[in-house]
């Protein structure tokens, strides 16, 4: 597989995090709700260290509620906070600040037993690319934050941007990495767009897209695509291909001779998938 770790990259990105993590109280760990273990920095917790994390699972309007629940269980059992959010929408946002509260709980006491105002929470934001930390934080700000860094000649420290609920947040989010020495942890992040297709096959994507689609909400797949009779072995690729070919003909997606073309096919159905047009769907289980 095309898939290669950056060491160099990587090194600077943990450095990157490791600095802000002086400037706050908490981190907000940002998964993708349909992928949480695969949108997951292996080395998070070597890089976070003991300091109080809230994770969030993110895109949990995409992902399949039930599956959802038994993540935020599996998370409560590993000793975390976990809290499903819908950033596009805001659904879950709101609750944030709370939940930051709690964890910081007895810092805060602290400081108000010693006779203190409690300052402000701060905390960074840390995700893979995609996972949604721009519109998080855009979502928790109330408004667009514009990246002053961006423009040539402005240089600026860091910038605070308050949040209600006496939280603010680092303006610039922490970029992690994802796991990539796994083929089916790059195919997963590949099905649900957070990492490019020129990385990957895009009909390799998609084959991996139907085998699990296929196995897990085969009913939905084949309503959707008015396919008549679903693969009976998900390993053999004929049959894969039959079920490509029949979502190939559906959307139109024909070469001369009326053959289907399968990479055409390929994006349409990735396309649909990412847009939720098949239903809430998630990849992984605990
Ligand atoms: P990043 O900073 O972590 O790289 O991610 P970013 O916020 O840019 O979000 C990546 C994509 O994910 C965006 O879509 C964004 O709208 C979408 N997104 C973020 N959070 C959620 C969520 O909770 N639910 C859903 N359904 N989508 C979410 P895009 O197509 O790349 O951009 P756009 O079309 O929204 O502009």
């Amino acid at each position: 597989m095309a898939i290669h770790w950056f060491p160099g990259h990587m090194t600077k990105a943990r450095r990157q995090i490791e600095d802000k993590l002086k400037l706050i109280d908490v981190v907000i760990e940002l998964l993708d709700s349909r992928l949480p273990l695969s949108s997951r920095n292996p080395m998070i917790d070597d890089i976070l260290r003991d300091k109080p994390r809230l994770i969030i699972l993110n895109k949990a309007d995409l992902a399949d509620p039930e599956i959802t629940r038994k993540w935020l269980a599996y998370f409560k059992e590993q000793g975390h906070v976990a809290h499903p959010v819908d950033a596009s929408t805001g659904t879950g946002v709101k609750e944030i600040p709370e939940q930051v509260k709690l964890l910081l709980k007895e810092k805060i006491d602290r400081q108000i037993a010693r006779g203190m105002n409690p300052r402000a929470m701060r905390a960074l934001i840390v995700g893979i690319p995609n996972v949604g930390k721009s519109t998080l934080i855009n979502r928790m700000a109330g408004k667009s934050i514009a990246a002053t860094g961006d423009r040539p000649g402005v240089t600026k420290g860091q910038q605070w941007i308050k949040t209600g609920g006496n939280l603010e947040l680092l303006d610039t989010p922490g970029i992690l990495w994802p796991k990539f020495e796994d083929q089916d942890v790059g195919y997963r992040l590949a099905v649900t767009g957070a990492i490019k297709e020129e990385i990957l096959n895009i009909e390799d994507i998609a084959f991996y897209a139907v085998k699990y689609l296929v196995k897990d909400y085969g009913s939905r797949f084949q309503e959707r695509f008015g396919i008549e009779k679903l693969p009976e072995d998900l390993e053999n690729p004929d049959e894969i291909v039959a079920v490509m070919e029949a979502v190939g003909r559906k959307r139109g997606c024909l070469i001369s001779g009326g053959r289907v073309d399968l990479e055409k096919a390929s994006r349409a159905l990735l396309h649909e998938l990412r847009a939720g047009k098949l239903g809430r769907f998630t990849l992984e289980t605990p």
